[in-house]
């Protein structure tokens, strides 16, 4: 009897420690960005018509409000933000992966980070194509066919 009682403690202990390491490997994978991890980063999302589309809804839903319909924020209600059209004036760095750490983990002082709100790094993808579509015609990666069925839609 008293085996038992101390085999569910043991037991129960375990589970403790195990569920302890699980949400600190979750914790990890949160953990901000460093810049040169971000330029390592490559897009698992191709930059085409229907993910531009996805990242325009995303783009609407949540970053509007600083950034201006067109991304040149130029109504400054909130803050001071970044006009995304023009990638000469960014301070974060613009390949894709530094896009996506801008928009994951923020930007600046003022820039909040968006990894809470948006979990699903394949929607972040979508945001960095999107903003990449807002650039002047030269600086745009190329749009590439779409895959039917994939890009996650
Ligand atoms: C609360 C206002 C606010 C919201 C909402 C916001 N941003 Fe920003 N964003 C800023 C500010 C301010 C900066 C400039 C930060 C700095 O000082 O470098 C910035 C910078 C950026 C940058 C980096 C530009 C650079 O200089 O390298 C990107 C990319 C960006 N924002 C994308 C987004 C996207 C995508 C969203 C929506 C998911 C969004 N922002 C929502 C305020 C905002």
């Amino acid at each position: 009897m008293t085996r038992q009682i101390v085999r569910s403690i043991v037991l129960c202990l375990l589970a403790c420690v195990i569920g302890a390491q699980l949400s600190r490997g979750q914790e990890a994978q949160d953990k901000p960005l460093t810049r040169d991890e971000a330029k390592l980063l490559k897009s698992p999302v191709p930059y085409t018509k229907s993910s531009i589309a996805r990242g325009r809804v995303l783009y609407t839903n949540d970053c509007t409000g600083c950034h201006g319909h067109d991304g040149k924020a130029q109504v400054d209600v909130i803050a001071d933000a970044t006009d995304l059209t023009d990638p000469k004036l960014w301070k974060s760095g613009v390949t894709e992966g530094e896009i996506f750490r801008s928009i994951r983990d923020g930007a600046g002082i003022s820039m909040p980070p968006y990894k809470n709100q948006i979990r699903k790094s394949e929607d972040l993808w979508h945001l960095v194509n999107f903003i990449r579509s807002l650039w002047p015609e030269a600086q745009r990666p190329k749009l590439q066919e779409e895959k039917q069925g994939k890009d996650g839609l």
